[in-house]
């Protein structure tokens, strides 16, 4: 285990900021700031429910996943043409290169936007341009997860997978995401399995805010390689000794469960527990543009506020690059790198 000196407690967030780091849960409808809203409903003529920037950001106080998702869908009504996929992607991009994210793995739900009328092709196409483009200018490699909205039917998701396939080079996966209590896993039994037939990756949403159960059939049922969110897995002992046992991924997003009160304060977050029962954790940002904070604030305030260790740091952004669906070779260049980080940080402490 790569050891990592103390680091004084005022030059951690600097450490945080600096590290290579990977994303591993960001819905890019949730990178959505209400500025680009605005200039999204005025280019395409969308009409919003809502006055002004503020009147819409101060609408952003929300009690549960429910009080979130009604806004959040709204908010994804201005998204029409391929090139708004593009101009929303790339504004993401542009700030995940700035905290230091060097690979990342967006989600998207395309049947917020084929309901709507739009293309499959619109959706994929522009996202899928924003990525070629990360790579080339930014640095930053990106990839795209297709996520089933939860709260539809399994018939719709099947239909939503056949009418992507004309795209299958262009996302690596498929994720399950929306309303999780009332809709398990198990529901999506037979479109995860055409996918893992298709050689797709499966993860899944589950114990953000559902029991535990869900992510025992998230695992069985469906197959998945890694838990998005999964921080009710606490509550399940045998569940928390198979998770770490098998090092199966959770994609915790700490920001997005104090925003929706998933814990009463941040400081009460269950992931300094998460990583001590040596579970695979990673920090990501979810829906950066609802919940105060990219992946950088994330980091910051989350360590600000539990207390957890440069060592923890270190152990976080190893976990990201291990649980990520890259190569060998990319996984064994960024965990160099990450090293490369620690020491260079740690000969310059005074
Ligand atoms: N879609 C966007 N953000 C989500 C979240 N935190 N949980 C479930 N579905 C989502
Ligand atoms: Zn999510």
């Amino acid at each position: 285990m790569f050891k990592v000196h103390a680091v004084a407690a005022h030059r951690l967030p600097q450490l945080l900021r600096a590290m290579p780091k990977a994303e591993l849960h960001m819905h890019i409808e949730g990178s959505l700031e209400p500025e680009l809203i605005f200039a999204l409903a005025a280019r395409n003529g969308v009409k919003l429910p809502y006055a002004s920037v503020e009147a819409l950001r101060s609408a952003y106080a929300f009690t549960n996943l429910q009080s979130f998702l009604d806004i959040y869908y709204a908010g994804a009504s201005v998204l029409l043409h391929a090139q708004d996929f593009y101009d929303m992607a790339w504004a993401y991009l542009e700030r995940a290169a700035a905290d230091h994210v060097v690979h990342t793995e967006m989600f998207f739900d395309p049947q917020t936007h084929t309901e709507r009328g739009v293309p499959m092709q619109a959706v994929i196409e522009g996202l899928h341009r924003a990525c070629v483009d990360a790579q080339a200018k930014l640095g930053v490699s990106a990839q795209l997860i297709l996520c089933f909205l939860r709260h539809l039917s399994e018939e719709a998701a099947l239909e939503t997978l056949e009418q992507a396939l004309p795209f299958r080079d262009k996302f690596i996966g498929v994720g399950l995401d929306s309303s999780e209590v009332g809709h398990p896993p198990e529901k999506f039994k037979n479109v995860f399995a055409k996918a893992g037939a298709l050689g797709l990756h499966r993860v899944a949403h589950a114990g953000e805010e559902g029991p535990p159960a869900y992510i025992w059939s998230a695992l069985d049922v469906l197959g998945v390689e890694r838990i998005d969110h999964g921080v009710q897995s606490i509550h399940d002992a045998a569940l928390m000794k198979r998770l770490a046992a098998a090092r199966v991924p959770l994609t915790v997003c700490p920001l997005s469960n104090q925003k929706l009160c998933v814990f009463p304060d941040l400081a009460q977050h269950n992931i300094g527990a998460l990583l001590d029962a040596g579970l695979c954790v990673t920090i990501n940002s979810d829906d950066p543009a609802y919940f105060g904070g990219y992946m950088n604030e994330n980091f910051v305030q989350t360590f600000a506020a539990t207390g957890l260790t440069a060592q923890q740091a270190y152990q976080l952004a190893a976990n990201s690059f291990e649980a990520s669906f890259i190569s060998e070779a990319q996984r064994h260049h960024w965990m160099h790198e990450l090293k490369v980080c620690f020491e260079r940080f740690v000969e310059h402490d005074d």
